[in-house]
């Protein structure tokens, strides 16, 4: 019976780093089309190939890997005892502000849809570094455990 639950805690962890992988490279190619979208002319047929690529990454990639990640990370957390440590509150805190990006990034894909451009390329590759710093502090807390 323990080499069962041992098992399972491992798969549990290894589709959930898996699904960390693919919801990580959605929320860093995301505001990438974004640049590329709004470089095209507003009517152009690129302006709708750009709408149907995003469109497709969110659905295909992006809300499955949330979904996934959410599931086998509470699982896990469920598995291990994790609610009533310190570095889960924060890891949690971290990811719970990584959805409300990936939230907005969605809202921002309607309304470019829309033909709003609300934001300058370069603000779009500036906020591209979020994902990237909140990834560092998560597999940081995860990791180490450091409280
Ligand atoms: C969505 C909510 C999430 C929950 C509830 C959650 C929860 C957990 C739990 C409880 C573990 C097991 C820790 C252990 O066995 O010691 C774990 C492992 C892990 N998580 Fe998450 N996680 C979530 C999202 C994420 C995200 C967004 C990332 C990365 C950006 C991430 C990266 C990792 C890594 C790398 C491991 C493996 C750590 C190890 O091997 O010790 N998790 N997660």
């Amino acid at each position: 019976m323990q080499w069962v639950l041992s098992m399972t805690y491992l798969w549990l962890k290894a589709g959930h780093v898996v699904f960390v992988i693919f919801w990580m490279a959605g929320l860093f190619m995301l505001p990438r089309f974004f640049v590329y979208h709004q470089e095209a002319a507003p009517d152009s047929p690129e302006n709708a190939v750009w709408t149907d690529r995003e469109a497709k990454l969110l659905r295909i990639i992006l809300w499955p890997s949330l979904v996934v990640v959410w599931v086998l990370g509470l699982a896990l957390a469920w598995t291990i005892g994790a609610f009533g440590q310190g570095w889960f509150h924060l890891k949690l805190a971290l990811v719970l502000a990584l959805t409300a990006y990936h939230v907005w990034l969605a809202g921002y894909h309607k309304a470019l849809a829309n033909g709003e451009r609300r934001l300058t390329g370069k603000r779009l590759r500036l906020l591209n570094e979020v994902p990237g710093i909140a990834a560092a502090l998560i597999v940081i807390l995860v990791i180490l455990k450091p409280f």
